[in-house]
């Protein structure tokens, strides 16, 4: 049983109070994780001060704005700023001065040999070091790789401070949910005590907590993610093969995913999974491997299935433009999302953006709609999205269009009325849907090509 405090419902109208157990909390960084953390933590009663490096968030923030697209989280911030429970300021060592506990909620990105880059994690515990109460409590939340929580103490140098790994498993578009409501807590530490510490601040939450060494806690993290990146791979190789064989890949998941030991979650046929966590994670999990001698090649193959996957869209997006040598030039396509997976803004490592900088590459033009870029393009956003028409009516990708194709699976785009994104197209057209959201059938009805992933 979740604690009934933690609905999306209940964040709506109350900040979940536990003044007798409140502890002053720090989170460097206010990314998806770091606000998210923040936010909840809040949310829950602690004391939470946000420190970022990023001038526009933290403006944006303390305007009551919130940088990212998140659902339920603008509930929890202005809540609990409203209670005087969250803070944000600018950069980490003015975040962290009072506070017991602090969390690195820093960027770490993929280095050039497919490991993890720890320079943000580094700069951020060096400039933290010589501001820390004595006795405090660092959290390494960012997905970091085995010997990390060494690392940071070696940066630290402070013998009165413990670091401890607590890796975040939420999801980008169920954050807050997530975060509220998880399925475990992993906490690794060489420290009992600062992991009770740790512990202590999830105690109104429902959840098991595990405790481990920091290795442990940072191979699950890499494990995890490795995973469910495998599902998502395995299922895109069944769909191939539905594909081959003429089977229906939803009749195959059903019949598969019903197995209580394989279970449903995570079989959904795609163009390949992307975001800012599975690419990043799975080559660094690899590499930790390779690192200490062990090849990991069953994740090699997922990577690589991955990479088919996308080429396996373009591919299908090429054959509906009817130009079989791969040469797009003069094709129109008509793209329907740009996000990495729907309820996010995110687009790292977005499968819409890599398949559309393929199709460009081979000399198309492209006209693309996503429910998160119709008002004014934040300046990531104009940067990554440079070169694509972005328009700001789904339907408006149709107008002349020579392929359409369904890149992410907004809600709104199962609801878009065929007829109308028919009728914008000057002859009838393929819709390659990527996400397998559309029905087959009421597209054809609607005088459209289908083509989805491993049915027909
Ligand atoms: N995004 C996810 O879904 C997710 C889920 C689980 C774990 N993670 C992990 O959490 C970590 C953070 O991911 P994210 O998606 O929140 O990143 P993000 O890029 O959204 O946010 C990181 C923030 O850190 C700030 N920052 C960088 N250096 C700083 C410093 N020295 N002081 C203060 N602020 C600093 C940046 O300005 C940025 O706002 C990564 O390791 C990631 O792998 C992410």
């Amino acid at each position: 049983m979740r604690n009934s405090c933690f609905s999306l419902e209940d964040v709506t109208d109350s900040v979940c109070g536990m003044p007798d157990r409140r502890v002053r909390l720090a989170v460097v960084g206010t990314g998806y994780v770091g606000l998210t953390t923040g936010a909840c933590f809040a949310h829950v009663g602690h004391h939470v001060v946000c420190g970022d490096i990023d001038e526009r968030k933290v403006a944006l923030l303390n305007d009551g704005h919130i940088p990212i697209v998140e659902e339920g989280l603008e509930a929890i911030v202005n809540q609990s700023r409203a209670a005087g429970l969250l803070e944000f300021v600018l950069g980490a060592e003015a975040a962290v001065a009072d506070a017991d506990i602090v969390f690195l909620c820093v960027p770490t990105p993929q280095g050039d040999d497919g490991s993890a880059d720890l320079s943000y994690i580094q700069q951020a515990a060096a400039q933290i070091a010589p501001v820390l109460k004595p006795g405090a409590v660092v959290v390494n939340k960012s997905t970091v790789p085995v010997g990390s929580t060494v690392a940071v103490e070696r940066v630290l140098q402070r013998d009165d401070v413990f670091v401890v790994s607590n890796p975040e498993f939420l999801r980008e578009g169920t954050a807050v949910h997530d975060f509220l409501n998880p399925d475990r807590v992993v906490i690794g530490s060489a420290d009992r005590a600062a992991a009770e510490r740790v512990a202590e601040l999830y105690a109104t939450i429902d959840t098991p907590i595990l405790i481990t060494d920091p290795a442990s806690a940072e191979t699950i993290k890499y494990a995890a993610n490795g995973f469910l990146a495998m599902k998502i791979s395995f299922v895109n190789a069944v769909a191939a093969m539905c594909e081959a064989v003429g089977a229906d890949v939803a009749a195959v998941v059903d019949g598969i995913g019903s197995d209580q030991r394989i279970g449903g979650q995570f079989l959904r046929p795609g163009p390949g999974w992307g975001g800012s966590c599975f690419p990043k994670d799975s080559r660094a999990l690899v590499k930790i491997a390779e690192d200490h001698g062990y090849n990991f090649s069953m994740m090699r193959g997922v990577i690589d299935v991955n990479d088919e996957q996308l080429e396996r869209m373009i591919a299908k997006i090429v054959a509906a433009a009817g130009r079989v040598g791969g040469d797009l030039t003069g094709v129109a396509v008509g793209a329907l999302g740009l996000t990495f997976k729907a309820g996010t803004d995110d687009l790292r490592e977005s499968p819409a953006l890599a398949i559309i900088a393929e199709l460009r590459q081979l000399g198309a033009t492209v006209r693309a709609y996503d429910p998160t870029t119709v008002g004014e393009l934040t300046p990531h956003q104009a940067v990554v999205l440079d070169g694509i028409e972005v328009v700001t009516r789904a339907l408006d990708v149709a107008d002349g269009a020579d392929v359409l194709a369904v890149f992410t699976e907004w809600p709104e785009f199962s609801k878009i009325d065929l007829d109308q994104l028919a009728a914008r197209v000057d002859r009838p057209v393929t819709v390659v849907d990527t996400r397998n959201l559309l029905d087959p059938v009421l597209v054809r009805e609607a005088g459209l090509e289908y083509d989805g992933v491993g049915r027909r």
